[in-house]
């Protein structure tokens, strides 16, 4: 098996978040390359490590972390799978059949509608990319872009964004800050309604409750 290091200097993934990178930066998406895939795979790391998965969980989390949107040069809407198979054709002789299928169900999982959850990377992927919201992540620094388009909105307006897991409580807990003279927090649930229910039903599939904690309100 390998390290997320080792991982992270294979030339062809290093190539595919560029490029994905370059094309939904071009389609005027918010921010899907190095900086996400990093902070995503960081992310997943601490979720797993707090809830106490194994070392080699802990890995496989953070690798799932890194390559998770790396298909998206391909097609944005099928990303998740492609990115599934990418994973395999790249790395089909440095994983085991297991590891290397908890991998791509958790890349292939981590954009779907219908939640299905049969390992817990899937559930820790889902956690540490949907709560991955904050200003550096809109690319289109010009103000009257980034008031135009809801997602850069809501992005721009996210000075803070937290994950805490409280593993006696059992409580999993976005906290953010929002700057409410930017975006009203409504508009923040618009969009952000579905990220939360992925969040919730990740959580619940690991035996958490998630909560939500915006400008000091406990809203879940
Ligand atoms: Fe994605
Ligand atoms: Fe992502």
């Amino acid at each position: 098996m390998l390290t997320l290091n080792q991982v992270k200097k294979n030339s062809k993934i290093l190539e595919f978040i560029k490029q994905t990178e370059k094309s939904l930066k071009a389609s005027g998406y918010t921010e899907h390359g190095l900086d996400h895939s990093t902070l995503v795979a960081k992310r997943a790391r601490k979720i797993a490590k707090d809830i106490s998965l194994s070392e080699k969980e802990q890995e496989l989390s953070a690798i799932a972390g890194f390559c998770h949107d790396m298909a998206s040069f391909i097609s944005r809407s099928e990303h998740h799978y492609f990115g599934s198979l990418l994973f395999h054709q790249v790395f089909q002789n440095d994983f085991s059949p297991s590891e290397i299928s908890k991998i791509m169900r958790a890349i292939s999982m981590h954009d779907r509608d219908e939640m299905e959850f049969s390992n817990p990377i899937s559930a820790v992927l889902i956690l540490a990319d949907k709560s991955d919201v904050h200003r550096s992540r809109v690319l289109v620094k010009k103000m009257n872009r980034i008031k135009a388009d809801i997602h850069d909105r809501v992005n721009f307006a996210t000075t803070m964004s937290k994950l805490l897991v409280d593993k006696k409580k059992k409580r999993i807990t976005l906290i953010l800050k929002i700057d409410a003279n930017f975006v009203p927090v409504m508009e923040y649930f618009e969009i952000f309604t579905k990220r939360m229910v992925y969040c919730r039903g990740a959580a619940k599939y690991l035996g958490y409750q998630f909560g939500l904690v915006i400008n000091n309100f406990k809203l879940l």
